[in-house]
């Protein structure tokens, strides 16, 4: 009997249904090819799901989700309903109630002429940032009080565990381990200005005498977003908090082609994890077949790879690799001329292939 991995699908908002579409498609593709089955059960929850119904995200459904062996999501966000209501109930809620504390994001630029900086090529631009995802400015402890007045304040705490930053510090470590290539781990942080970052720098190195093997490397934050475009070649595996870890992906989505190739999984290593494109909603793209759907075909082998099927894996990221690398692509924006469903087709062509 082969085996069938359950999919727990949030398509979500936005250009979320339509990029989520062409990654099941390819997933489809692969799981025939390969041999093995996928049983993909759709949930609504998103804004519009909010806007008809008033419901966020149920416990019945965390509990079912807790019983399947992955979540895919495509994007959560829509402008009718209040700044980060939904991406906060939905993402964060599936991060933090899945105690997804890593967040892995690659940035590896798959074709050279995607590449925004002179001079640099694919080979220059090849790292991994170990994003922590359960703390941080990002745990909810904080708010408004005397809000509108004249004595307004506003807070929100930055929020480090020892258990939260030595498990994805290890985590961050046994990656660097695994990738076998310049063997350095990367601690980036602001520990100068944000003291409370100190069980940042005392965990990392106390971690570190694990793993007498990985080279132990640091920046500032504010430093590491210069050298991830003087010097990307540099970088091999980075650790940081839930915060830094957002921006500088967003960053680091550029250096490889942009937001429409660069994908993320939420992870707890041998549990239920989460794996999604790392672009948003783009509601102005909404349903006009006009976005590039390879982030969230990326995302999909990440999901196949955590999964163990690594071969599988591999085959959808050469796949993607082909197709971004044809001389009629020029670009993965919206305006590529290439549509979303053309793009998913592209990426099958090349698959079958291999
Ligand atoms: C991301 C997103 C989310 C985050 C938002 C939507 C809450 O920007 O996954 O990078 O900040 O983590
Ligand atoms: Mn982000």
């Amino acid at each position: 009997m082969s085996k069938t991995y359950k999919i727990a699908v949030f398509a979500g908002d936005g250009i979320g249904p339509e990029v989520t579409r062409e990654a099941l498609k390819v997933l489809d593709i692969t799981a025939e090819m390969a041999g093995f089955k996928v049983d993909c059960k759709h949930f609504p929850h998103g804004s519009e799901h909010y806007l008809e119904t008033g419901e966020l995200l149920p416990d019945e459904v965390l509990e079912e989700v807790r019983g399947m062996d992955a979540v895919y999501l495509g994007a959560i966000g829509d402008p009718r309903v209040e700044v980060g209501l939904v991406e906060r109930a939905v993402i964060a809620g599936l991060r933090f109630n899945l105690d997804l504390f890593v967040n892995l994001r690659p940035i590896r630029l798959m074709a050279d002429k995607f590449c925004p900086l002179k001079g640099k090529t694919s080979k220059d631009v090849d790292f991994v940032v170990v994003r922590e995802n359960t703390e941080d400015a990002y745990a909810g402890i904080g708010g408004i009080l005397k809000k509108g007045t004249p004595n307004e304040v506003a807070m929100q705490q930055m929020v480090y565990t020892r258990h939260g930053v030595e498990r994805v510090v290890r985590y961050a470590y046994e990656t660097a381990r695994k990738r076998d290539r310049q063997k350095k781990l990367l601690l980036v942080d602001k520990a100068n200005a944000i003291r409370a970052q100190d069980i940042w720098t005392r965990t990392f190195a106390e971690v570190g005498e694990e793993f007498p093997d990985i080279e132990q490397d640091h920046a500032y934050v504010d430093a590491a977003c210069m050298w991830m475009i003087k010097n990307p070649e540099s970088f091999d595996t980075v650790v940081t908090t839930n915060l830094f870890g957002d921006i500088i992906t967003d960053l680091g989505a550029v250096l490889q082609g942009g937001m429409g190739v660069a994908a993320s999984g939420n992870i707890n290593p041998g549990q239920v994890s989460l794996f999604e494109p790392i672009h948003g909603s783009a509601p102005k793209y909404k349903g006009q077949n006009v976005s590039c759907p390879i982030a969230a075909i990326a995302a999909v082998y990440m999901m196949l790879h955590e999964l163990g099927e690594i071969s599988s894996a591999s085959k959808i990221e050469h796949a993607i690799e082909k197709v971004l690398n044809r001389e009629d692509v020029n670009s993965v924006s919206a305006s590529s001329g290439v549509s979303t469903d053309e793009w998913g087709d592209r990426v099958i062509e090349a698959l079958r292939q291999l």
